[in-house]
C-alpha cells in the first residue's frame, strides 16, 4: 500500500491585531510592534491544507481535492476571509490571533471534517516569508 501526501492551496484575507489584554500598552508595543496597531491591519493569508494516507483502489486518490476544497471553502474561508479574526471571528474573542494560533485553530475545525484515517497538517503563510505548521 502506498501512503501519498495530497495538498490544497487556499488564500483569504483578513485583519487583525495582536495584543494580550493582560499586558500594558507599552509591553503590548514592545512585544508587537506594529502588530499591536489598535485600528487593526490586513494579511494576505495563505493556507496549505495537507492530508496524508493510503491511495483508496477504487478512486486512486487519497481525497478528491474538490471535496477538501469544499470543506475549506465552506469550514474556513466562509468565517475567515475579509474578516476582522478579533471580531468578527468567535475563536480569537479571547485569544490572540496570530498565525500560531490561527493554524491551531483552523486544524481542529478541519480535523472534524476530514476522515480519520488521514493525518492533517496546516502550514500557514502570513506573509511571504513568515509562516507556520501544526501539528510541529
Ligand atoms: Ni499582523
Amino acid at each position: 500500500m502506498s501512503r501519498v501526501s495530497v495538498f490544497r492551496r487556499e488564500h483569504f484575507n483578513a485583519a487583525h491585531r495582536l495584543f494580550n489584554p493582560a499586558w500594558d500598552e507599552q509591553t503590548n508595543d514592545q512585544v508587537f510592534g506594529k502588530c499591536n496597531n489598535p485600528n487593526y491591519h490586513g494579511h494576505n493569508y495563505e493556507l496549505e491544507v495537507k492530508l496524508t494516507g493510503e491511495i483508496d483502489p477504487a478512486t486512486g486518490y487519497v481525497m478528491d481535492l474538490k471535496k477538501l476544497s469544499d470543506i475549506i471553502e465552506e469550514n474556513v474561508l466562509e468565517k475567515f476571509d475579509h474578516k476582522n479574526l478579533n471580531l468578527d471571528v468567535s475563536y480569537f474573542v479571547n485569544l490572540n490571533p496570530t498565525a500560531e494560533h490561527i493554524a491551531v485553530v483552523i486544524y481542529h475545525i478541519l480535523r472534524k471534517e476530514i476522515d480519520v484515517k488521514l493525518d492533517l497538517k496546516i502550514r500557514l503563510y502570513e506573509t511571504e516569508r513568515n509562516f507556520v505548521e501544526y501539528p510541529a
